[in-house]
């Protein structure tokens, strides 16, 4: 939900900032634009570009300009207030023209302050975010004021870290509610960015001769591994030698410092036509990593962190899994697993209504909080919501240091690596193999599985990563099958029981990357309502791998076909029977059902993909959409 790259501390800024933009382009596409503090030494001033629509629009626009300088600052626009234009597009200016400022986030009071501001500037934009540049400037104003008044003699007056530009930001975001990330450059100030944030990230960059700032590491990795996760509320000044944080109080703090572990490679093509692809191919190792190590000296499962004791855990009689899109199918597929080896209720909950209908939640429920980003706003607020009512609470989370990992009692990371295609695959399925792990962990502490029995169902995650090659090697017949249906306008996913997250998961990423409608039911409610949208030819895309209620689903697909569907269905190697239901099979490895979902989804995904292709869409950033949802 909007990218922001900083840098200070290099001359080539425009190609910097361009390049880090690249790496941040999948969090929103409406518009991209940079400013940079150029000129000559003697008189700095500000160079503003921006356009509406891809990068690659800003690209073709920067080229040939001078954009060297001593500090600079990138966006990549994902709109909330007014149409992705030139005019709305970051960043933003305040005052005489010489500040500018980037931010991701949403600004409550904006009508309020928008009322404040009237008299006294022109808004050249449509933008919540402007508003906040002004406000930036009518405050560093006051501060000039003020410092004359201590030249004639008057009190001292106080600057955040003796900077005017971070006092100014800091008495601004003082006037302003609701979420931002932000960073503020000044031409008075050539060398210096202030940043802030609150409920939305923003990681800094640590560099020998220059200082960095992105809103999610994929941007710093090319430039330093030494980062700085700024924590809510709390506001840094980067100049090229140093990187100071300060509370908006502004006492002297510290952010979250960490050291990176990913490599450059991981977050690049690598030969791949498209990121999705290659995250989809991914999959067998991103597994593989999220299951290393697991196990302590004693044998016992373990998770990422010490956390609630054992004792603590026993006494759990409740589970909430809270999360969005395809998250929220991961904690349903982990939902059978967790009653079935934990002996657990568990509520599998849309993150975003949570915390409205007023859940019953108390020491003894465990929440569940999945994110692969760790920013998705509705779910760090289910997540708070959660602990202020003294629940436990569990993150399932990629990205180390993020908002709801840090804010979470304990935290099981899955190891995915950097997803930059928007659609989420090799994260969703290492989601459900976290929370696999967790069901395990909770039988274990709960003594509601035998060691031998939790050692066997262990031993069948650790099979996983070599069945999921075999399933990746239906490509070229799901190719071939996408070919054939892409034109159809509607496409029907159906399956029962622990197949139904994946006919879910399976028509979202439809939609979400072809722009076809699709939806997913379970079978034994279509003959309840849904079964009247089938036509002659509809095709009906069934998950059928071994399952106990496999024979019912099995009379849902006559059903359909009765009616004219064309049926693909999702098969478990071996079964010849299902030939004669379907029109097409796609076969996958057999294994327990509870973990059938982790192969039958690869074809659902890579079905996707081809359709998508197939319909010359933009497969790794979608039309409407971004990756890291931090607005509510
Ligand atoms: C779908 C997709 C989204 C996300 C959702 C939650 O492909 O990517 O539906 O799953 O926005 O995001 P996280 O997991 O970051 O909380």
């Amino acid at each position: 939900m909007c990218g922001i790259f900083g840098c200070t501390g290099r001359d080539d800024l425009g190609e910097v900032l361009v390049e880090g933009l690249t790496t941040l382009e999948y969090r929103g596409y409406d518009s991209a634009g940079l400013a940079v503090v150029g000129g000559s030494r003697a008189a700095p001033e500000l160079r503003l570009v921006k356009r509406a629509g891809k990068l690659s629009a800003l690209r073709s626009a920067v080229d040939g300009q001078d954009l060297s300088g001593t500090a600079g600052l990138g966006h990549t626009r994902w709109a909330t207030h007014g149409p992705p234009t030139d005019r709305n597009a970051h960043p933003h200016v305040g005052g005489d023209g010489r500040l500018a400022i980037v931010h991701n986030g949403i600004l409550e009071n904006h009508e309020a302050l928008r009322a404040e501001l009237a008299g006294g500037v022109e808004l050249a934009s449509d933008t919540d975010s402007e508003l906040l540049a002004h406000l930036v400037a009518v405050e560093r104003d006051a501060l000039a004021r003020e410092a004359a008044d201590v030249a004639a003699g008057a009190a001292q007056s106080a600057t955040v870290g003796a900077s005017v530009l971070g006092e100014a930001t800091r008495r601004a975001l003082g006037r302003c509610e609701g979420q931002f990330a932000l960073a503020v450059i000044d031409a008075r100030d050539p060398a210096t960015i202030v940043a802030a944030r609150r409920g939305a990230p923003l990681i800094l960059g640590h560099g020998d001769t220059a200082s960095w700032l992105a809103s999610d590491v994929a941007g710093l990795i090319r430039h330093t591994r030494d980062v700085e996760a700024l924590m809510d509320d709390q506001l840094a000044i980067l100049t090229p030698e140093s990187v100071s944080v300060c509370d908006l109080g502004g006492n002297p703090t510290r952010g979250h410092r960490y050291t990176v572990d990913w490599d450059v490679e991981a977050a690049e093509k690598q030969g791949y036509p498209h990121f999705m692809l290659k995250e989809i191919n991914e999959q067998p190792g991103a597994v593989r990593e999220t299951l290393l190590d697991r196990f302590d000296e004693h044998g016992r499962l373990r998770l990422d962190e010490e956390w609630v004791g054992d004792g603590e855990l026993r006494r759990i009689d409740k589970v909430y899994v809270v999360a969005c899109g395809t998250s929220y199918h991961a904690g349903m597929v982990g939902r059978y697993a967790i009653e079935h080896w934990a002996r657990l209720g568990v509520d599998v909950e849309i993150a975003s209504e949570f915390r409205y209908r007023d859940p019953i939640l108390n020491p003894h429920t465990l929440v569940v909080a999945i994110s692969q980003s760790g920013e998705t706003t509705d779910t760090v607020a289910a997540a708070a919501h959660a602990r202020d009512q003294r629940a436990p609470v569990l993150a399932v989370t990629n990205v180390v240091g993020s908002t709801l990992a840090r804010a979470a009692d304990g935290v099981l990371y899955t190891r995915a690596g950097p997803e930059i295609g928007v659609a989420a695959t090799k994260t969703f399925l290492t989601q459900v193999v976290a929370v696999d792990l967790l069901a395990l962990y909770l039988a274990q502490e709960r003594r509601t599985l035998l060691a031998e029995e939790l050692g066997d169902a262990f031993v069948r995650l650790e099979g996983l990563p070599e069945l999921l090659d075999r399933v990746l090697a239906t490509g070229d017949q799901i190719a071939e099958l996408a070919a054939g249906l892409a034109h159809r306008d509607y496409f029907m996913f159906i399956a029962r029981h622990a197949g139904l997250p994946i006919a879910l998961e399976g028509a979202l990423k439809l939609k979400e990357i072809s722009y076809t409608h699709a939806e997913g039911f379970p079978a034994g409610e279509m003959k309840h309502g849904p079964i009247a949208l089938i036509d002659d030819g509809g095709p009906v895309i069934a998950l059928a791998t071994r399952s106990h209620v496999r024979a019912k689903l099995l009379s849902s697909i006559a059903e359909v076909r009765a009616r004219g569907a064309v049926v693909v269905a999702v098969a478990t190697e071996g079964d010849t029977e299902i030939r004669a239901h379907a029109d097409h099979v796609v076969y996958v490895p057999d294994v327990h059902e509870l973990l059938a979902p982790v192969l039958s989804v690869v074809p659902t995904q890579l079905f996707a993909y081809h359709v998508a292709t197939q319909l010359g869409r933009d497969v790794d950033q979608p039309r409407n959409l971004a990756k890291t949802v931090t607005v509510e």
